[in-house]
């Protein structure tokens, strides 16, 4: 297990397409998903894709408890994710705030689409399918398009609505993602 660097916002890596995993349940897919959870825990995250810590691979995790300590506290269940496929169940979008692990101290508003079905494997090569909302769903948008090479910065529509967490959120507590 380690903590690993988490490249940031100019980085090449980040903007590669992710090749799909074809080796399940292997010592090296594991320990990348043992790092990927060190790293995203010790920097207090809410989800985290390969492509971050340099390894251009479809594998992301997300998830954490009902805190409340932060703003938003819809609880979303520890996934591992890879090989995702999303499929948009209505065109119906939301704006909402979102920060970057990659993209440090800053917070912009992104709409992302509000239910979705995703489907893929986890590192047992067990299939995952879930049908989501909400937040849940704009953490997912969130961490597959990491491995599109898309950081959400891309996404924003108004630039007034971009800026730095401790200017826009004084005095809060605020998760990173
Ligand atoms: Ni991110």
């Amino acid at each position: 297990m380690a903590i690993k660097p988490v490249l940031k916002m100019g980085d090449p890596v980040l903007l590669q397409v992710a090749k799909p995993v074809d080796r399940f349940d292997s010592s090296e897919l594991h320990s990348l998903i043992q790092d990927m959870h060190d790293t995203m825990i010790h920097l207090n995250g809410a989800g985290l894709a390969a492509p971050q810590i340099g390894v251009s691979l479809q594998v992301v995790i997300f998830g954490f408890a009902n805190n409340p300590r932060y703003p938003r506290a819809e609880e979303v269940p520890f996934t591992v994710l890879i090989n995702p496929q999303l499929t948009l169940l209505s065109d119906e979008q939301e704006d909402g705030w979102e920060g970057c692990l990659s993209v440090p101290g800053m917070r912009g508003v992104v709409p992302r689409y509000v239910h979705l079905r995703y489907q893929g494997m986890d590192q047992y090569g067990c299939a995952i399918d879930r049908t989501v909302s909400g937040f849940h769903a704009r953490v997912v948008q969130h961490e597959c398009d990491h491995l599109q090479g898309i950081l959400y910065p891309m996404r924003i529509k108004d630039f007034r609505l971009f800026g730095f967490t401790e200017v826009l959120f004084p005095g809060q507590e605020v998760m990173d993602d």
